[in-house]
């Protein structure tokens, strides 16, 4: 159990580029962060507009003389001094993420990223390639995968209480842009257009976050091939979707099927996660993250429940809120701003066998979503043609 000791020798010196005051997801980033004494908010470039980010970050206790006008007055600034930054976050559109990431790796920072990660696998690969010729850590904010009941079925799935994984359905839906995009916000207007959210909306804003808890429930488990059928139901989204569904075929025979949709009208169900095997299934939706359903086939269908004994240590040790108090993604965020300073205390120690062995979502995790993203690119510009996964 996490009861917000310091797990690292001392809080990492931490900045943060975009998430200011109008950002949608900033917050999330703090929550994380501050919550074990593994980081201190030293220093940020919040916002695009240089005096509302100074005057948001002077409100979060940053001095106003290290909130920056932008990334590279950061840099610049920060490198140039002893207790400068050593990990900054970046909390901004999509398109700017490898631009900002590939400089703060060459100044010799760690970065934590949002998803998803950048816009293709070659850029994916440069930067990682970057950031172990650096021996600096990139972790990206899959924000859901840090729950104890994700832990607790992908330590399920490890033990074999399922038995063979045969079929994967996985649902990441709301209905916020259901209307047209007359009057549309920031947000939405970035995530829209292809030059500023990358080759997707939907899949790459929502989908991604599906596709990694996949990944970390059944790492055992490779897709072969995937078909997926994107629309625009909004014209002007068009060459992007705001509606999708994947199917995939696993290498162990398995079958998956995924929807994502920001139209799904009225809808507030967020994710659903269904794993089924040859004995048992399990379903985790974010609506309800304090329960586990585990149905065994011939018995009485069960809700586990997060912090509870008869679950598995790797949910366990993961659990902050212990059983009966709603743990959320709040405390999910806070798992895994941990993991990435613990992930980044080892590379500065140079302590590789901890890091061989420790969990979190690296730039491994992000290159992999943007892997899975080109993959559904290529068989829906294919006329939703099955493509082999590559
Ligand atoms: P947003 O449009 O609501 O906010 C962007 C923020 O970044 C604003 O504060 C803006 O002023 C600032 N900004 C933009 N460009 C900047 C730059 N060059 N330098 C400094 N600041 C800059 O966007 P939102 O929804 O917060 O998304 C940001 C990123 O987070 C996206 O990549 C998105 O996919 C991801 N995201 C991830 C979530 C998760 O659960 N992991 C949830 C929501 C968003």
């Amino acid at each position: 159990m996490i009861n917000g000791e310091r797990l690292i020798e001392r809080p990492l010196r931490w900045g943060m580029v975009g998430g200011g005051r109008t950002g949608q997801v900033g917050y999330k980033h703090r929550t994380g962060a501050l919550r074990d004494g593994t980081y201190k908010l030293i220093c940020g470039a919040f916002d695009l507009d240089a005096a509302r980010g100074r005057d948001f970050g002077v409100k979060l206790g940053v001095e106003a003389d290290r909130c920056y006008a932008d990334y590279k007055e950061l840099i610049a600034k920060e490198t140039a001094r002893e207790d400068g930054v050593e990990v900054v976050s970046i909390a901004t559109p999509n398109f700017t993420h490898y631009e900002i990431t590939k400089a703060c790796l060459e100044a010799g920072l760690h970065v934590i990223c949002e998803k998803p990660l950048f816009f293709t696998v070659e850029e994916c690969d440069e930067v990682a390639k970057l950031a172990e010729e650096k021996g600096l850590i990139v972790g990206v904010t899959y924000g859901f995968t840090g729950h104890p009941l994700v832990l607790q079925m992908a330590a399920m799935v490890k033990k074999g209480m399922l038995g063979d994984i045969r079929i994967v359905d996985m649902q990441y839906t709301h209905g916020f842009n259901a209307g047209d995009d007359v009057g549309a916000g920031e947000a939405l207007k970035w995530r829209t257009n292809p030059t500023t959210a990358g080759p997707t909306f939907v899949l790459g804003d929502i989908g991604t976050h599906l596709y990694y808890l996949s990944e970390v429930v059944l790492p055992h488990l490779k897709i072969e091939r995937l078909l997926c059928d994107r629309k625009a139901f909004i014209p002007t989204r068009a060459p992007l979707e705001d509606h999708a569904t994947v199917l995939m075929h696993y290498d162990n025979g398995a079958r998956g099927r995924l929807w994502v949709s920001s139209v799904n009208a009225g809808n507030m169900g967020s994710q659903r996660y269904r794993f089924v095997g040859s004995k048992a299934s399990v379903e985790w939706s974010d609506a309800h993250p304090d329960q586990l359903i585990y149905e065994v086939q011939g018995e009485p269908n069960r809700i586990l429940h997060h912090g509870m004994p008869y679950l598995e240590e790797e949910s366990l040790v993961a659990d902050r809120m212990g059983a009966l108090h709603t743990e959320g993604l709040g405390d999910s965020w806070s798992n895994i701003y941990l993991w990435i300073a613990q992930a980044i205390d080892a590379k500065n120690r140079g302590d590789e066998a901890f890091l061989k062995t420790h969990h979190y979502p690296g730039i491994k995790a992000g290159t992999e979503g943007v892997r899975w993203l080109e993959n559904c690119v290529s068989s829906a510009d294919a006329g939703s043609a099955w493509v082999d996964f590559k």
